[in-house]
């Protein structure tokens, strides 16, 4: 059966990009049903509309807790049948009114090196730090920022003179190969948790 994905994004969207012309090239058996929004601007939801996805916009001042939201969203999920959850720059903590239903079946995208500078502006924290190496990691999401088992991780040298912007672009470069990757093991169901150990399949 084919697994059904919404991407959660409050920004750009290019990690959709990628994952959406994978499932089309048929390098992922997937679908991806619905794009989660809670920025009318974000350029997520054009690129959504491009593909054809079903998008669902939500303004989090309309509610009286994130609960309360995380409420309505659980629904629009169950009436599509969605499986899987990938967080592509979903910039809003997670209550458990989502991460206990999909535990162990969603995923998020950070641009660092975990445990290494979670939070936000990790590619800012690693040059900071003066880290020679960075990267990408694809995470299980649980209760924590950015603390959930880890499926897989790219590796990103940090080059002299980098800034963050061009650490960033290369980071996300590494994002757009590894983020498919992972997607693809989880539609073909060789993805296995235990604990914190992930294990994939004929890997
Ligand atoms: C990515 O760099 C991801 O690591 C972070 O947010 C960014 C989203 O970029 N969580 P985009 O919206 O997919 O272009």
């Amino acid at each position: 059966m084919t697994v059904r994905i919404a991407v959660f994004a409050s920004g750009s969207g290019s990690n959709l990009q990628a994952l959406a012309e994978a499932v089309r090239d048929g390098r992922i058996p997937a679908s991806i049903d619905l794009v989660v929004c809670d920025k009318p601007s974000a350029y997520v939801l054009e690129r959504a509309r491009a593909f054809g996805i079903d998008t669902y916009l939500f303004h989090p001042k309309e509610y009286s807790s994130r609960e309360a939201y995380e409420e309505q969203i659980l629904g629009e999920l169950s009436k599509r049948g969605i499986d899987w959850i990938v967080m592509a720059g979903y910039m809003r903590l997670l209550t458990r009114v989502l991460v206990e239903p999909y535990y162990g079946r969603m995923i998020n995208i950070h641009p660092a090196l975990l445990p290494a500078f979670p939070g936000i502006h990790a590619v800012k924290q690693a040059l900071d730090y003066g880290v020679r190496v960075t990267g990408a990691t694809v995470h299980f999401v649980d209760g924590g920022t950015d603390t959930g088992p880890i499926l897989a991780q790219q590796t990103v040298e940090v080059l002299p003179g980098d800034t963050e912007e061009t650490l960033s672009a290369r980071i996300q470069a590494a994002e757009h190969e590894l983020l498919p990757r992972v997607v693809r093991w989880i539609s073909e169901g060789r993805v296995k948790l235990d604990g914190r150990r992930v294990t994939i399949e004929n890997e």
